[in-house]
């Protein structure tokens, strides 16, 4: 299923017509500071050989600052990106767990890797609704879905593909939820930073609970996937596990990207991601204006530069999200992906990616506006035949 899933968001990409606006690809599009310009052309990154597994002491360090951790570089392992960081984590907690823990417990929408990662290491995947698509808190969500075989609990806050985020005090409260059954707690923060202007970081790491481990890159915060750079940080034991399943997956992460971190805290990173987080924020309050003017429903992102839109029923009568971000594609030249990708609870809409350049918003908006009305007109027309 979750390849059928990853093969459709491809799709959505193949043959896109050449004037399309692309509002499918979760990469955002930051500038890049003088300081880190000069760094790359430098002589000073020069370490080829490889690094000890869990990285760089300095890099670790770096990751500790960058994050507001509370801990020490042993309590972190830096990892090819965020995407490896769940997969070494999962397998982390699956060496760790009794026999018999065999439940990995995600939320719904999901980010497509979640299933992937469960499966490939032969766990249970299931998920739990998180707002809006649950009647009650995310804690009770969970609550409700946890039995004896659940070994991990995925929280991903600010969430792709919706938006949502979790607050701190909510965080801390789940995380007592999974101290208290014995459970593990991985809280994939890789959009943290991209909070609403009330929170603009979603949750703080004053304490970290003793089952919790955190995962997070370099790739959002910074616009830099390229890097593959990411770590996990947690106060368990499980870090040997995790740096364990590092060491079979990729061995040490790139040693050109620790060397990078570890200057991170020499420079003024905390501007750049400053100004990150403000045009994360703009262009998120931009397209929102532009699709309340549009009178286009959607489900209210609080963080990260996502939003779930809400196909009319009207079209969805006509086509499903998967017809229809099609027709998108192929009839206005707009690329979204459909959201059944992301599982049943996002079935109806189209998640918008909103990382890039704000000034192709009103004509994407515009794009999608035509789109959903030139189905409704058809509509019309077949029922005045
Ligand atoms: C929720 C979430 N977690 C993790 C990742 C992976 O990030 P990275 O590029 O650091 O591997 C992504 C990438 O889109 C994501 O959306």
């Amino acid at each position: 299923m979750t390849q059928i899933q990853k093969s459709l968001i491809r799709q959505i990409f193949e043959g896109a017509p050449g004037n399309s606006i692309n509002l499918a690809l979760g990469e955002p599009d930051f500038l890049k500071p003088d300081w880190f310009i000069e760094l790359i052309n430098s002589k000073i990154l020069n370490h080829y050989a490889y690094t000890p597994n869990a990285g760089l002491p300095e890099a670790r360090e770096a990751a500790i600052e960058i994050n507001g951790y509370n801990g020490f570089p042993d309590d972190v392992c830096l990892l090819c990106g965020a995407e490896e960081g769940l997969f070494a984590t999962v397998a982390g907690v699956k060496l760790s767990v009794a026999p018999g823990k065999t439940q990995v417990l995600a939320p719904s929408p999901y980010f497509l890797t979640y299933p992937m990662i469960s499966r490939l290491l032969g766990l249970d995947y299931s998920t739990y609704p998180i707002p809006p698509f649950c009647s009650g808190s995310l804690l009770e969500s969970i609550q409700d879905k946890i039995t004896a075989s659940t070994a991990l609990v995925i929280v991903n806050s600010p969430a792709n593909p919706s938006g949502i985020m979790v607050c701190n005090d909510e965080l801390h409260a789940i995380e007592e939820l999974c101290e208290s059954r014995g459970i593990f707690l991985l809280v994939d923060e890789v959009y943290r930073y991209f909070g609403n202007r009330s929170c603009p970081v979603s949750h703080q790491w004053d304490t970290i609970g003793k089952f919790t481990i955190a995962v997070s890159s370099l790739t959002k915060a910074f616009g830099l996937p390229g890097l593959r750079l990411g770590w996990a940080f947690t106060k368990n034991e499980v870090i040997q596990q995790i740096i364990i399943a590092h060491q079979s997956i990729a061995a040490i992460s790139p040693a050109f990207s620790q060397q990078l971190l570890a200057l991170f805290p020499k420079n003024d990173y905390k501007s750049w991601l400053d100004a990150n987080r403000e045009k994360t924020i703009s262009n998120r309050e931009n397209i929102m204006l532009l699709m309340d003017d549009a009178g286009i429903e959607y489900v209210r992102p609080e963080g990260a530069f996502y939003s779930l839109l809400k196909i009319p029923d009207a079209v969805m009568e006509k086509m499903d999200d998967v017809a229809f971000a099609f027709h998108l594609k192929e009839q206005h030249q707009i690329l979204t992906v459909p959201g059944s990708a992301f599982g049943e609870y996002s079935k109806g809409h189209l998640r918008l990616s909103f990382g890039g350049n704000a000034s192709t918003f009103p004509e994407a908006i515009q794009r999608i506006r035509s789109g959903i009305d030139s189905v409704l007109q058809k509509k019309e027309q077949f029922l005045k035949i």
